[in-house]
Protein backbone atom coordinates (compact mmCIF):
# COMPACT_ATOMS: atom_id res chain seq x y z
CA UNK A 1 0.00 0.00 0.00
CA UNK A 2 2.89 2.73 0.75
CA UNK A 3 4.23 2.06 -2.59
CA UNK A 4 1.22 3.13 -4.01
CA UNK A 5 1.65 6.63 -2.55
CA UNK A 6 4.02 9.17 -4.14
CA UNK A 7 4.60 11.85 -1.46
CA UNK A 8 3.31 12.17 2.45
CA UNK A 9 1.73 15.44 3.03
CA UNK A 10 0.70 15.10 5.97
CA UNK A 11 2.64 12.87 8.31
CA UNK A 12 0.95 11.56 11.34
CA UNK A 13 2.59 12.91 14.40
CA UNK A 14 1.76 16.66 12.48
CA UNK A 15 -1.60 15.10 12.45
CA UNK A 16 -2.04 13.72 15.87
CA UNK A 17 -0.92 16.93 16.96
CA UNK A 18 -3.15 19.29 15.06
CA UNK A 19 -6.39 17.39 16.47
CA UNK A 20 -4.97 18.60 20.23
CA UNK A 21 -5.20 21.97 19.12
CA UNK A 22 -8.58 21.66 17.25
CA UNK A 23 -10.52 19.42 20.19
CA UNK A 24 -9.77 22.09 22.69
CA UNK A 25 -11.27 24.71 20.05
CA UNK A 26 -14.54 22.78 19.44
CA UNK A 27 -14.76 22.53 23.18
CA UNK A 28 -14.30 25.83 23.91
CA UNK A 29 -16.46 27.03 21.18
CA UNK A 30 -19.67 24.81 21.86
CA UNK A 31 -18.92 26.58 25.55
CA UNK A 32 -20.20 23.45 27.55
CA UNK A 33 -23.38 23.34 25.71
CA UNK A 34 -24.29 19.66 25.37
CA UNK A 35 -23.96 18.54 21.53
CA UNK A 36 -24.20 15.52 19.51
CA UNK A 37 -21.59 14.92 16.91
CA UNK A 38 -22.45 13.91 13.40
CA UNK A 39 -19.92 11.99 11.03
CA UNK A 40 -20.28 11.76 7.66
CA UNK A 41 -19.29 8.67 6.24
CA UNK A 42 -17.24 6.96 5.26
CA UNK A 43 -14.08 9.26 5.11
CA UNK A 44 -14.75 11.51 8.75
CA UNK A 45 -14.50 8.11 10.25
CA UNK A 46 -10.79 7.76 11.26
CA UNK A 47 -10.32 11.59 12.29
CA UNK A 48 -13.58 11.87 13.98
CA UNK A 49 -12.15 8.53 15.90
CA UNK A 50 -8.95 10.75 16.97
CA UNK A 51 -10.74 13.56 17.49
CA UNK A 52 -13.67 12.47 20.06
CA UNK A 53 -10.97 10.35 21.79
CA UNK A 54 -9.51 13.75 22.84
CA UNK A 55 -13.19 15.24 24.28
CA UNK A 56 -13.26 14.08 28.04
CA UNK A 57 -17.02 15.02 28.13
CA UNK A 58 -20.00 13.43 27.37
CA UNK A 59 -21.49 13.15 23.74
CA UNK A 60 -23.59 11.34 21.18
CA UNK A 61 -22.26 9.69 18.13
CA UNK A 62 -24.65 10.18 14.91
CA UNK A 63 -23.37 9.18 11.46
CA UNK A 64 -25.01 9.93 7.79
CA UNK A 65 -23.71 8.29 4.79
CA UNK A 66 -23.50 10.42 1.60
CA UNK A 67 -21.90 10.25 -1.63
CA UNK A 68 -20.42 12.86 -3.91
CA UNK A 69 -17.35 11.33 -5.96
CA UNK A 70 -18.40 8.36 -7.18
CA UNK A 71 -15.24 6.40 -7.75
CA UNK A 72 -13.29 9.02 -9.16
CA UNK A 73 -10.82 11.59 -8.60
CA UNK A 74 -13.34 14.53 -9.42
CA UNK A 75 -16.69 15.46 -7.64
CA UNK A 76 -19.73 14.69 -9.36
CA UNK A 77 -21.66 17.66 -8.58
CA UNK A 78 -24.21 15.83 -6.92
CA UNK A 79 -24.47 14.85 -2.92
CA UNK A 80 -26.72 11.84 -2.69
CA UNK A 81 -28.15 10.85 1.18
CA UNK A 82 -28.19 7.54 1.53
CA UNK A 83 -29.84 6.35 4.25
CA UNK A 84 -33.40 6.39 4.84
CA UNK A 85 -33.27 7.90 7.96
CA UNK A 86 -31.47 10.84 8.98
CA UNK A 87 -30.43 11.06 12.72
CA UNK A 88 -32.55 13.00 15.54
CA UNK A 89 -31.31 16.59 16.04
CA UNK A 90 -34.66 18.17 16.32
CA UNK A 91 -33.52 20.98 19.07
CA UNK A 92 -29.85 19.89 19.61
CA UNK A 93 -26.67 21.59 19.07
CA UNK A 94 -24.43 19.59 16.25
CA UNK A 95 -21.17 19.39 15.40
CA UNK A 96 -20.79 18.04 11.88
CA UNK A 97 -17.48 16.42 10.91
CA UNK A 98 -15.96 15.95 7.62
CA UNK A 99 -12.81 14.42 6.08
CA UNK A 100 -12.51 17.40 3.58
CA UNK A 101 -14.17 20.63 2.12
CA UNK A 102 -13.54 20.23 -1.39
CA UNK A 103 -15.93 21.48 -3.60
CA UNK A 104 -18.32 22.65 -0.45
CA UNK A 105 -21.73 20.82 -1.57
CA UNK A 106 -21.26 18.08 0.77
CA UNK A 107 -20.67 20.38 4.24
CA UNK A 108 -23.99 22.80 2.80
CA UNK A 109 -26.17 20.10 2.07
CA UNK A 110 -25.75 18.05 5.06
CA UNK A 111 -25.68 21.41 7.15
CA UNK A 112 -28.70 22.62 5.34
CA UNK A 113 -30.26 19.15 6.13
CA UNK A 114 -29.33 19.22 9.61
CA UNK A 115 -31.07 22.68 9.96
CA UNK A 116 -34.21 21.91 8.05
CA UNK A 117 -34.15 19.05 10.59
CA UNK A 118 -34.75 21.31 13.48
CA UNK A 119 -31.20 21.43 14.51
CA UNK A 120 -30.33 24.59 16.61
CA UNK A 121 -27.09 25.17 15.74
CA UNK A 122 -24.66 23.38 13.18
CA UNK A 123 -20.61 23.80 13.54
CA UNK A 124 -18.67 22.16 11.11
CA UNK A 125 -14.95 20.42 11.43
CA UNK A 126 -13.01 19.22 8.48
CA UNK A 127 -9.36 17.39 8.90
CA UNK A 128 -8.41 19.11 5.29
CA UNK A 129 -9.66 22.13 3.35
CA UNK A 130 -8.66 22.42 -0.60
CA UNK A 131 -7.86 25.85 -1.26
CA UNK A 132 -9.73 26.51 -3.97
CA UNK A 133 -13.14 28.34 -5.27
CA UNK A 134 -15.92 26.58 -3.94
CA UNK A 135 -19.33 25.45 -5.65
CA UNK A 136 -21.05 25.98 -2.95
CA UNK A 137 -20.34 29.22 -0.65
CA UNK A 138 -19.13 27.36 2.69
CA UNK A 139 -16.44 27.21 4.97
CA UNK A 140 -16.18 25.21 7.85
CA UNK A 141 -15.70 26.43 11.40
CA UNK A 142 -12.52 24.12 12.53
CA UNK A 143 -10.09 23.13 9.49
CA UNK A 144 -7.80 21.24 10.54
CA UNK A 145 -5.57 21.86 7.58
CA UNK A 146 -5.34 23.87 4.54
CA UNK A 147 -3.73 21.64 1.25
CA UNK A 148 -3.71 22.52 -2.31
CA UNK A 149 -5.68 21.93 -5.00
CA UNK A 150 -4.94 17.93 -5.26
CA UNK A 151 -6.37 14.08 -4.84
CA UNK A 152 -4.98 13.17 -1.92
CA UNK A 153 -5.68 9.79 0.45
CA UNK A 154 -5.08 8.49 3.87
CA UNK A 155 -6.60 8.94 7.59
CA UNK A 156 -9.83 8.05 5.76
CA UNK A 157 -9.55 9.38 2.48
CA UNK A 158 -10.14 7.02 -0.07
CA UNK A 159 -9.58 6.22 -3.86
CA UNK A 160 -12.31 3.61 -4.88
CA UNK A 161 -12.85 2.57 -1.34
CA UNK A 162 -9.09 2.00 -0.85
CA UNK A 163 -5.86 3.57 1.54
CA UNK A 164 -8.69 5.31 4.40
CA UNK A 165 -6.09 3.21 6.42
CA UNK A 166 -2.80 4.86 5.60
CA UNK A 167 -2.23 6.65 8.89
CA UNK A 168 -0.62 9.82 7.36
CA UNK A 169 -2.03 11.87 4.13
CA UNK A 170 -0.46 11.45 0.71
CA UNK A 171 -0.50 11.40 -3.04
CA UNK A 172 -0.81 8.83 -4.86
CA UNK A 173 1.35 7.60 -7.91
CA UNK A 174 -0.16 8.77 -11.16
CA UNK A 175 0.08 5.60 -12.48
CA UNK A 176 -1.92 4.14 -9.79
CA UNK A 177 -4.80 6.66 -10.35
CA UNK A 178 -4.50 6.08 -14.21
CA UNK A 179 -4.48 2.16 -13.86
CA UNK A 180 -7.90 2.06 -12.02
CA UNK A 181 -9.45 4.96 -13.80
P1 LIG B 1 -17.17 18.36 -1.66
O1 LIG B 1 -18.63 18.07 -1.57
O2 LIG B 1 -16.72 18.59 -3.06
O3 LIG B 1 -16.68 19.42 -0.71
O4 LIG B 1 -16.42 17.03 -1.35
C1 LIG B 1 -16.40 16.48 -0.15
C2 LIG B 1 -16.22 14.99 -0.25
O5 LIG B 1 -15.52 14.58 -1.44
C3 LIG B 1 -15.39 14.55 0.89
O6 LIG B 1 -16.23 14.15 1.95
C4 LIG B 1 -14.59 13.40 0.34
O7 LIG B 1 -15.29 12.18 0.55
C5 LIG B 1 -14.50 13.65 -1.13
N1 LIG B 1 -13.19 14.22 -1.51
C6 LIG B 1 -12.93 15.49 -1.87
N2 LIG B 1 -11.63 15.67 -2.15
C7 LIG B 1 -11.04 14.48 -1.94
C8 LIG B 1 -9.68 14.02 -2.04
O8 LIG B 1 -8.73 14.74 -2.35
N3 LIG B 1 -9.49 12.70 -1.75
C9 LIG B 1 -10.48 11.85 -1.37
N4 LIG B 1 -11.75 12.25 -1.26
C10 LIG B 1 -12.03 13.55 -1.54
MG1 LIG C 1 -16.43 11.83 2.37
Amino acid sequence: MHDDVEKVLIDEGVIEKRLDVIAERILEDFCDHEFVVVVILKGALVFTADLLRRMPIPLEIECINVASYHGATESSGRVDFLDSKLPEVKGRSVLLVDDILDTGRTLAAVGQKLCEHGATMVKSCVLLSKEKERAAEVEANHVGFHIGDEFVVGYGLDFRGLYRNLPYIGVLKKKVIGNSV
